[in-house]
């Protein structure tokens, strides 16, 4: 049976993962289960956390004066290591920490590019916000979705808006921004996923030396120090 909220969206925004009454937060409406045990701070003694991941979470707590500001690139450490925040890899970050696993997860349910599934370890985000969406951002996100059908090593969503609105329609390959992408790109922009290969060199951000594209390469620096 449809839900009624959902059928409210627009068409191009069912393509979003959504949860109970359209939120793409699952369980924000459940209530606490007061009856349950206080949660715990994972022992050390009993817990054990392969070194590399404990050295990244201590270099990122070492860098903020509250330790609990390093949950994010805590919960990324974790994210690369296992694809997505594993309930496991969640319980030993938080023993790094001294948090409970509970606050840790409440953190990777937030925010969108943490990710709380298992779900394939390439991160492939379609903008279809407002900008990118004007630009043919559903028509794109619908071409790479043909493109990369039943490839489980690519988790391709539509996302909101990106920050990149001047290069829309964009596309973000696990966090480098590739645009404006025209749709007859798109079956090498897929090839080039699949394979891990650098995703169309020649539009990435990084590699721009400025959003204005009437700006010459000699007129702007790139921070990148790239040159193209
Ligand atoms: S609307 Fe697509 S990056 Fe902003």
């Amino acid at each position: 049976m449809s839900d009624p909220d959902l059928d409210l969206l627009p068409e191009f925004h069912t393509s979003v993962q959504r949860f109970d009454k359209g939120s793409r937060i699952p369980g924000w409406d459940r209530a606490a289960d007061l009856d349950k045990d206080p949660a715990e701070v994972p022992d050390p003694a009993d817990t054990e956390v392969p070194a590399e991941l404990r050295a990244v979470i201590e270099a990122e707590m070492a860098r903020f004066p509250d330790i609990h500001s390093a949950a994010i690139p805590a919960l990324f450490a974790v994210q690369r290591r296992d694809g997505w925040c594993t309930p496991e890899g969640i319980r030993q970050a938080a023993c790094v920490m001294g948090v409970t696993p509970a606050y840790l997860t409440s953190v990777a349910t937030f925010y969108d590019m943490l990710n709380t599934e298992p779900c394939g370890p390439r991160q492939v985000y379609v903008c279809t916000n407002i900008s990118c969406s004007l630009c043919g951002a559903d028509e794109l996100l619908g071409l790479l979705q043909e493109e990369l059908q039943g490839n489980e090593e690519v988790n391709l969503r539509g996302f909101e808006c990106l920050g990149a609105c001047d290069i829309a329609p964009m596309v973000s390959v696990d966090g480098v921004y590739v645009g404006p992408v025209p749709f007859d790109e798109v079956p090498e922009l897929a090839r080039q996923i699949v394979a891990g290969e650098d995703p169309l060199p020649g539009r990435q951000l990084v590699k721009r030396p400025s959003a204005d594209p009437k700006v010459s390469g000699s007129q702007a620096t790139n921070p990148e120090g790239s040159d193209a």
